[in-house]
Formats: structure tokens, sequence, C-alpha cells
């Protein structure tokens, strides 16, 4: 049997294992996903650990997805990102990032094309995978954040890597947003509240908003969104996606998108 897991602190409530177990099940694979809180001290033991016992691969969450970076080899995207969410034990420990290709999954999935202009909210972990994610497609990158110094320093990585990038306070969404065709959440703003990290008379009909926020599916931005005729994608979509790259990342194999899809939404419904 292949065993692949979670590693983090806390693991309890996360939906990846009946995501991917439902994969396994489709795909007449045997193995289990398994979820392990390894205290900080250990995380490199672990790591080593779970090498040594035949696991196949781990996701990673937080708070561990930038502490586990010099512990694994990671892909040219991981590396720039600074954050590893899935490592491959194949003959090294491979580390990659595969929130990045999941937002642009979720973005293609929609047909969304990746072009023209996007508006970030949020320079965190998963503010710096989208950023990358849709800066690598050519898109032009406009990051908003509470602490202007994060989204200034993402900008400024960007811009030396040859991207077009800026970096903004967050009341200047009012004017980013209605030159742009793209627009992502990435705060928790919203989570298990009714609040939304932009205004809503932002909002137009040209937009296409992904936010990072599942629970609820549907957010306070999302709904706005929906009301003036916008494309709408909800948090669940990175969460399948990030999976889906997860899992043909250990398994070379395609993944059954629409079980998983299912598995995911039962569980967060
Ligand atoms: P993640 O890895 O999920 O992105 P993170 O690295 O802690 O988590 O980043 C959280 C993001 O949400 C940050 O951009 C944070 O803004 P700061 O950099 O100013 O901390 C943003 N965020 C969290 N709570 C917020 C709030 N109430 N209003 C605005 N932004 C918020």
């Amino acid at each position: 049997m292949d065993v692949y897991g979670l590693i983090g602190n806390p693991v309890g409530h996360s939906v990846s294992p009946p995501m991917h177990e439902a994969a396994y099940e489709e795909c007449d694979l045997d193995a289990r996903y398994v979820t392990f809180e390894p205290s900080e001290d250990s995380l490199a033991q672990a790591i080593s650990g779970a090498d040594a016992l035949g696991i196949r691969g781990l996701n990673v969450t937080i708070p561990y997805k930038q502490t586990v970076l010099p512990m694994v080899e990671p892909d040219p995207v991981a590396a720039r990102i600074g954050a590893i969410n899935t490592i491959a034990f194949n003959s090294t420990p491979e580390g990659y990032n595969t929130d990045a290709a999941g937002v642009r999954r979720a973005f293609e999935h929609h047909d969304i094309s990746l072009t023209g202009k996007a508006v970030i909210v949020g320079a965190g972990g998963a503010g710096r995978a989208t950023a990358h994610a849709l800066a690598d497609e050519g898109v032009t990158i406009q990051i908003a954040n509470r602490t202007y110094s994060r989204a200034s320093e993402l900008a400024t990585e960007l811009q030396k890597l040859g991207f077009e990038a800026s970096s903004h306070e967050l009341d200047e969404l009012s004017t980013l947003i209605p030159g742009a065709n793209l627009l992502v959440n990435t705060t928790s703003v919203g989570m298990d509240s009714a609040k939304s990290p932009v205004p809503r008379p932002d909002l137009h009909d040209d937009l296409a908003v992904m936010d990072a926020v599942y629970t609820p599916l549907e957010t306070k931005l999302l709904k706005d969104a929906r009301e003036v005729g916008a494309t709408c994608i909800d948090g669940a979509w990175m969460l399948l996606y990030q999976g889906v790259e997860a899992f043909e990342i250990w398994t070379g194999i395609e993944a059954p998108i629409e079980v998983m899809n299912r598995a995911l939404r039962a569980h967060l419904e």
C-alpha cells in the first residue's frame, strides 16, 4: 500500500484526506492519505523519517510551508515563491508549490484567459503563490496589502524577475479594480464573517473574481461579485486544483477531477 499524507499543525479539520482518498478509489490505487502533526522541533526528523518509511508524498500546510524549504530540493517555482506545499519522495525529497498551479488551473477551469491586469489582495503565502502564478502567465500584477511593506517586497521581487508588478495600499483598491480583469482575495477577510476585503461599488461585470476563502463557499465578496455580473470562482476551486496537481506529481496519472471535486464539496458543505 502507498502512503501519502499531510503535515502541519493543526491538521484535524483538513479536507485533503477525503479528496485524495476518493481519487485513489476511483483510480484503483491501493493507497491511503493520513494526517501528521509533528512539532516544529521534530520537523526535519519527520521528513527524513517519512522518506525512510517509504511514504510516497506529503502535503505541507500552516505553519510549515516555509520551514520545510531547506529540507527538500525545491523546483524553480517553489524556490522563487519561497514556500512548499507538496513533497514527493523520489531519489531525494522534491519540493513543489502546487498552490501556484492550483490558482492557474482554477482560472483555466472557468475558461478565464490569463491576460491583462490582476489585483491581488494580500501578500502572505497565498498572495505570493497567486502573484507568481499569474505573473508567469504574463498578467500585470497589482498587489494591495494591509501591511504595505509586504506588498512592496513582493512587487520588487517580481520586477527583478522581469515581470510587470506594482504595490499598493488597501485604500487604492477603488482606483485599481476598475481597470482590472482579474481580482483575487488571498487574505482571510470573509472567513466565517460577512466582511469583504473589497468595497462593493468597485466591482464590475468584466471581472473574474477568485476568493481563497472557502468557509463559507459564497463569501460576501463573491456574493457582491455575483450580483454585479462578474465571474465568480470560490475557494474550493483553488483547494481542489492544488490537490489535483499534487496527485498528478505523486502518481504520474491524470487526476479524476470530478470525483475529487465532489468529495471535497460534500465535505465542505
Ligand atoms: P496565508 O499563507 O494564508 O496567505 P498569511 O501569510 O498569514 O497567510 O497572510 C495573510 C494575509 O491576509 C496577509 O496579506 C494579511 O495582511 P498583513 O500582511 O497586513 O498581515 C492579510 N490579512 C489578514 N487579516 C486581515 C485583515 N483583517 N484585513 C486585511 N488584511 C488581512
